[in-house]
């Protein structure tokens, strides 16, 4: 049987630009070119790990309209248990307005829609879907009571729960102390431990900072410079960046998340596990599009590094 990750979060169609530089408040640019592609950092966590060949459960809100029907359907291809996905009947499926440059850098925009309607009793209701799970993922594009309750009936299911805090927001100790890996990028450690993220020994700081809030484990994740990992008992390991030709960031940290869970579901180490995400996140980071750029596990085991 396939190792069981049940993800609760966001599911957006993204509406992707790609110009030149990214325009300043105010600017107009041209010469982009236009891509509509399935996104949200739930749905791309979920399908992550489902291309990689983790049993996944997808617990969301879309709309009752034509992208929560494409939506669906891309979930069907990928082989996601959609049992507990909601059409709301009154709410239009979430929307992002997604920028990216020449160098693969981002600005998004979201019109959350369902999204931000999704709750405790949603939750809840998917309770058959966290029996026998080994992870439990969760991100900030959802209500936090909705969060907290994930949280809960992950640990409660005795699975193990990863908390990807995008977009930050503020997080009080009750949350964080539910939660086993916590992975923030620099940006948002910044903004839940109050510690700048500008080198290895200011990130190993904010690490052991948030690791004293909650969580066993502390995965910060540096972009291109890889990802520090703090666990208790252990000593840090800086994990180094892959170098690649960046085509587009966007879902660089879903593709790591999706990853990771599926590593951990399967019994990796918590360091073997970050390697692997490490190692999917920058092949995505190749490809253009959130759920377009997401690898299947044969293409990460054929991937050479040029
Ligand atoms: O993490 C990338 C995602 O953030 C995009 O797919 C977009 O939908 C926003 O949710």
């Amino acid at each position: 049987m396939k190792p069981k990750v049940v993800v609760v979060g966001s599911s957006n169609t993204d509406m992707v630009v790609k110009v030149p530089v990214l325009p300043a408040p105010g600017e107009t640019v041209l010469g982009g070119t236009f891509l509509r592609a399935a996104g949200g950092k739930g749905a791309n966590q979920a399908v992550a790990a489902a291309r990689l060949g983790t049993d996944v459960a997808f617990v969301a809100r879309v709309g009752n309209d034509s992208l929560g029907d494409g939506a669906l359907r891309g979930f069907v291809r990928d082989g996601i248990r959609t049992d507990w996905i909601v059409r709301d009947p009154d709410t239009a499926s979430g929307v992002a307005l997604i920028v990216v440059d020449g160098k693969g850098e981002n600005m998004i925009a979201v019109a959350s829609g369902a999204n931000a309607r999704l709750s405790p009793l949603d939750v809840d209701r998917a309770g058959e879907a966290f029996e026998g799970a080994s992870v439990v993922l969760i991100q900030l594009e959802v209500p936090l009571s909705a969060v907290r309750r994930a949280a809960e009936l992950g640990r409660r299911a005795g699975a193990r729960v990863i908390l990807n805090p995008a977009p930050a927001c503020e997080l009080d100790e009750a949350t964080l102390s539910q939660v086993d890996v916590l992975t923030p990028n620099e940006g948002e450690t910044e903004a839940i431990g109050g510690i700048a993220v500008y080198d290895e020994t200011s990130a190993r700081q904010a690490a052991s900072l948030l690791r004293r809030k909650g969580p066993t484990c502390v995965m910060i994740t540096l972009g291109s410079r890889g990802v520090l990992v703090a666990e208790a008992d252990r000593p840090v390991a800086v994990i180094p960046g892959i170098p690649v030709k960046a085509v587009d960031a966007t879902a660089a940290g879903d593709a790591f998340n999706g990853a990771l869970a599926c590593a951990l579901a399967e019994g990796a180490s918590v360091t073997e596990a970050a390697r692997f995400a490490n190692r999917v996140a920058a092949l995505s980071v190749t490809r253009a599009g959130a759920q377009p750029s997401l690898p299947t596990r044969e293409e990460v085991e054929g991937w050479r590094i040029s």
